[in-house]
């Protein structure tokens, strides 16, 4: 294949373009507000599972080929969840329809948990780029971790708007799956004198 081909097809705009492909479809099939903002959040809440369960997937299977690949795409999957979760905000901020009632959702918990998670979405997703991790040091990790809190916030927003646990749960359950084999796999062992303390 030709070299410029091949650097094309491995870029962050050639996943972006094919992950921004279902947003098209959303948006141009006629759906309601309310299914875009269904299906966008749904999508944003895919992706970002997918970005989170990259390290435990390499802890778990080091050294496959398939791993190395979604390492070298993580960020880009991570920056592709952050776009759909805009689309699905800006989705119910236009159902929503004036600022007012915006401020009215303000106190329901399963509104406040998906501000939440937005807000702690966008520092990891503004600085998941090389110039970032250049510029920030060693600080850029401690940033990129605030994604750990966005998830929660999303399991429980998922939860509360849905008004029952099993979509969200059956959803996030791989994930958790995976961070606990991870755990218990690197869980240090004890020799058997420390044992016997
Ligand atoms: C990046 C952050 C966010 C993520 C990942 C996210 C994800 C989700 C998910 C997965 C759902 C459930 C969809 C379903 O029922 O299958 C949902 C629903 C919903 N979200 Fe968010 N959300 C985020 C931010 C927000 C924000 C900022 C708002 C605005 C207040 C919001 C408002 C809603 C509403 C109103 C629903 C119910 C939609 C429906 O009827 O299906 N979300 N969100």
């Amino acid at each position: 294949m030709p070299k410029h081909l091949t650097s094309l097809l491995g870029s962050p705009l050639f996943l972006w373009t094919l992950l921004a492909l279902p947003s098209v479809g959303m948006v141009a099939s006629g759906m309601d507000y309310g299914q875009v903002m269904h299906a966008s959040g749904e999508f944003s809440a895919r992706l970002l599972i997918l970005s989170l369960a990259v390290s435990p997937l390499l802890s778990l299977f080091p050294g496959r080929a398939w791993g190395r690949w979604l390492l070298r795409r993580r960020r880009w999957i991570g920056v592709a969840a952050f776009g759909y979760g805009v689309l699905h905000t800006l989705f119910y901020l236009m159902e929503a329809g004036t600022w007012s009632a915006v401020a009215g959702d303000l106190m329901e918990a399963g509104i406040w948990t998906g501000w939440l998670a937005f807000l702690l979405f966008v520092p990891p997703a503004l600085t998941s780029n090389d110039a970032s991790v250049r510029r920030l040091g060693r600080r850029w990790k401690p940033l990129q971790r605030l994604v750990y809190g966005a998830a929660v916030l999303t399991l429980l927003h998922w939860a509360l708007v849905d008004g029952h646990w099993l979509p969200a749960l059956v959803n996030f359950a791989p994930l958790v799956l995976l961070q606990l084999a991870r755990l218990l796999r690197n869980r240090p062992t004890l020799t058997p004198r420390e044992s016997s303390r």
